[in-house]
């Protein structure tokens, strides 16, 4: 794809991880690895380059963004921590847990971050990379999942150049994802309570959160499509269908043969883009059982499926 930029591909070295940091810190978008997606990161104080990755991604501006921070100290500069928060953090950080918290009125953040809510979402991710660019540049970074608004999110460089290419100025290659869902997104309340907005890796804080409330904004619109349709648990494929299997089900592309849901998690996003890819019109998917990580793939799976956006 051509666009604006000349998109560079850097690698996971000391030498890309300061190129990274450069571009950022002259407010610059760069694609970066997480260990759930690759997120597109740029200054999360800098109003014109969140403006960018609105405009890089077709985002619109109602869905606000995660700001990605190197330390729990660097979390609490920008929202209340009520004690339940502070107890997540502790127990999930660095790692795939995204917190919705009441956001400071003092936090330096550009508007267009939060959407114009009052509550601002933090995460503290695990990767090296990642945790290196952060430290590097000194300051929060937002970072969506780096892909064109409403298609499948990247779990490799390659897939975040599907759709980015010559529109950002650098994507960091460090493989594939190890998680590759997005991360759990929960919001503590300024009285404690929990709410599950988007389930994920961490699948145990489902226990014990009001899971009927609200959703994240941005978990209303269709998502994750890989532009064709998607048959959902589908025991074996039509002549036209572009089949990915999981368990005893086998397919053109598998989650994985012997059902394993972590693995399942980590290929999600290769195997929807594999049938994004393929000559099949439509693609069709094995059932994944509805328990622990299997409720953040079916989440998926079905927003994937949901033919029209809203
Ligand atoms: O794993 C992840 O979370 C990845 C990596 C890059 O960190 N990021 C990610 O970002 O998935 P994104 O933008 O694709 O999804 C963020 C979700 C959206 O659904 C958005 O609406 C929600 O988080 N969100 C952001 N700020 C929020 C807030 N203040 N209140 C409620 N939901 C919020
Ligand atoms: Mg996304």
């Amino acid at each position: 794809m051509s666009g604006k930029y000349a998109t560079e591909r850097l690698s996971d070295d000391p030498a890309g991880i300061a190129r990274a940091a450069d571009l950022l810190r002259a407010g610059g978008l760069v694609a970066l690895p997480t260990e759930t997606v690759y997120g597109l990161a740029a200054r999360a104080d800098d109003d014109p380059a969140v403006a960018r990755i609105y405009r890089a991604k077709g985002r619109p501006g109602f869905n606000p963004l995660i700001v990605h921070v190197a330390s729990l100290a660097s979390a609490e500069a920008l929202a209340e921590f009520p004690d339940r928060a502070r107890e997540l953090a502790a127990a999930h950080w660095p790692g795939p847990l995204t917190l919705v918290l009441p956001r400071r009125r003092d936090a330096t953040l550009a508007a267009a971050v939060t959407a114009g809510l009052p509550t601002v979402a933090l995460r503290c991710p695990a990767h090296p990379a990642m945790k290196a660019v952060l430290e590097q540049v000194g300051g929060p970074l937002a970072a969506p999942s780096a892909n064109r608004s409403g298609f499948v999110s990247p779990t490799t460089a390659d897939h975040v150049l599907a759709t980015l290419d010559g529109r950002i100025d650098a994507v960091l290659d460090a493989g594939p994802c190890s998680a590759g869902i997005e991360s759990t997104i929960l919001a503590v309340r300024p009285d404690g309570r929990v709410e599950l907005l988007r389930p994920g890796p961490i699948a145990s804080e489902k226990d014990g959160a009001d899971t009927s409330a609200i959703e994240a904004p941005g978990q209303l619109a269709t998502h994750y499509a890989p532009g064709k349709p998607v048959r959902l648990a589908a025991t074996g494929p039509a002549a036209d269908e572009f089949m990915i299997g999981f368990g005893g089900i086998p397919g053109d592309c598998t989650l994985s043969p012997s059902g394993d849901l972590a693995v399942a998690a980590q290929r999600l996003y290769a195997c929807l883009h594999h049938g994004a890819r393929s000559g099949k019109p439509r693609i069709a998917v094995a059932p994944v059982p509805e328990e622990g990580l299997g409720l953040a793939i079916n989440d998926r799976l079905r927003r994937a499926a949901c033919p029209v956006e809203p």
